[in-house]
């Protein structure tokens, strides 16, 4: 791989070497993408104090998730299509992250399936679950992630309803993908991607095999999927999973302080603080504008996680300073595996990592324990 120094990089390999289709699946936000685009720049307002002559000498990234000790205050969230992105792509960023010692969470809407994953990998990983209409079939998924001895469920709540991206229904977005002229030609051009796709193990929603029509006529699998989603849920299904998963459980996608206040009562061990990345509801505030609140009005009482705009280290001392005790990363990740597969999925590690080290000590802080609001300027 040529010298890569920052996620940026990663983003603009990853777009030479995937399928446009892909590659926009990844990036968009939904509709005019103003939430998008505010979970970065409101990141980036964010300044942090410059100090000095502080003994920075033994610095100390570790802490714990959920209980976990980590390395790092910082996992892989959950996204669809991962296996799109790079053969296997899941077990790819899972083999990555445990690597690293981090946590990976697998999505519903992966390509390889839970049981893929779990051989390929030595140590328990994540899986994030979508409440479809056919509980029955969810109830098989949260035993299936239990007979995987997943170490964690980290429930997505902000997706009864899917919000458009403009970009996915302008290019046919479909999986796998359809044999539609413009994707063909574009295909064309990325013959790493082609020759890559050939040899991985499966080329469809692997946790869906067997629920999903089979009928070879379905133009979109995507958008069939996308009427699965239930519009109905509500807090009386979050006890349901509750009651039928009695290891850790992890809500994802709390932006309101009132949501957060409820949350914090379901007996769930941590809830993620999220707009699903600017692809949900467009015109919410940023993620990291609301994370202040939410820690402050629920963080006594249950763990608070984040997501949404991370880039960088410097992004990972922000989101910690206002009240995260961890992070996830979502596209920072996917660029990585874009550019080179599991190892483009380290270096995107490793540069996050190096960056809030580095931060660390231009602040002042040695341990990441320590990390606060005194460092926000
Ligand atoms: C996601 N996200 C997501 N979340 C989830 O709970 N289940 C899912 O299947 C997906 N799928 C998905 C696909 C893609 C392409 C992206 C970019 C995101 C949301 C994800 O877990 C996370 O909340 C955001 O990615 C965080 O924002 P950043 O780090 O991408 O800015
Ligand atoms: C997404 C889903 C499926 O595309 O979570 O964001």
């Amino acid at each position: 791989m040529q010298t890569v120094t920052c996620i940026e990089d990663l983003r603009q390999l990853s777009r030479r070497r995937i399928p446009k289709m892909f590659f926009d699946y990844a990036e968009a936000g939904s509709y005019a993408e103003q939430t998008l685009r505010a979970n970065r720049t409101d990141m980036e307002r964010i300044k942090l104090r410059q100090r000095v002559l502080v003994d920075v000498s033994q610095r100390d990234l570790g802490t714990t998730i959920i209980g976990e000790p980590v390395p790092l205050p910082l996992g892989l969230g959950p996204v669809a299509l991962t296996g799109m992105q790079h053969r296997d792509g899941e077990i790819a960023a899972c083999r990555a992250a445990q690597a690293a010692g981090l946590p990976y969470c697998l999505s519903t809407m992966s390509i390889c399936s839970i049981e893929d994953v779990a051989q390929a990998v030595d140590k328990p990983f994540w899986f994030q679950l979508y409440v479809m209409k056919d509980r029955g079939f969810v109830k098989s998924l949260i035993e299936r992630a239990a007979a995987a001895k997943c170490s964690a469920l980290v429930l997505t709540i902000d997706l009864q309803v899917l919000g458009e991206r403009h970009c996915d229904r302008k290019n046919g977005l479909s999986v796998p993908p359809a044999i539609r002229l413009k994707n063909v030609v574009n295909i064309a051009t990325k013959p790493g991607w082609v020759w890559g796709m050939l040899r991985g193990k499966r080329k469809t929603f692997g946790n869906l095999a067997g629920y999903t029509p089979g009928d070879a006529n379905v133009a979109s699998l995507a958008s069939w999927i996308s009427t699965q989603f239930d519009p109905a849920l509500s807090w009386k299904d979050v006890e349901w999973v509750r009651s039928l998963w009695p290891g850790k459980l992890i809500l994802k996608g709390v932006l309101d302080v009132e949501d957060a206040r409820i949350a914090a009562k379901t007996g769930a061990n941590a809830i993620v603080v999220s707009n699903h990345g600017g692809r949900q509801l467009d015109g919410a505030p940023s993620s990291i504008s609301a994370l202040p609140t939410v820690a402050d009005a629920v963080g006594s009482e249950i763990e608070i996680m984040f997501d949404g705009g991370i880039r960088s280290g410097q992004d990972l001392m922000r989101a910690l300073a206002l009240g995260a005790r961890s992070c996830l990363i979502g596209r920072s990740y996917i660029f990585g595996l874009g550019a080179g597969g599991q190892a483009g999925v380290t270096r995107a590690i490793e540069i996050i990592r190096d960056e809030l080290d580095v931060t660390m000590a231009l602040c002042g802080v040695n341990r990441v324990r320590d990390i606060d609001r005194q460092v926000i300027a």
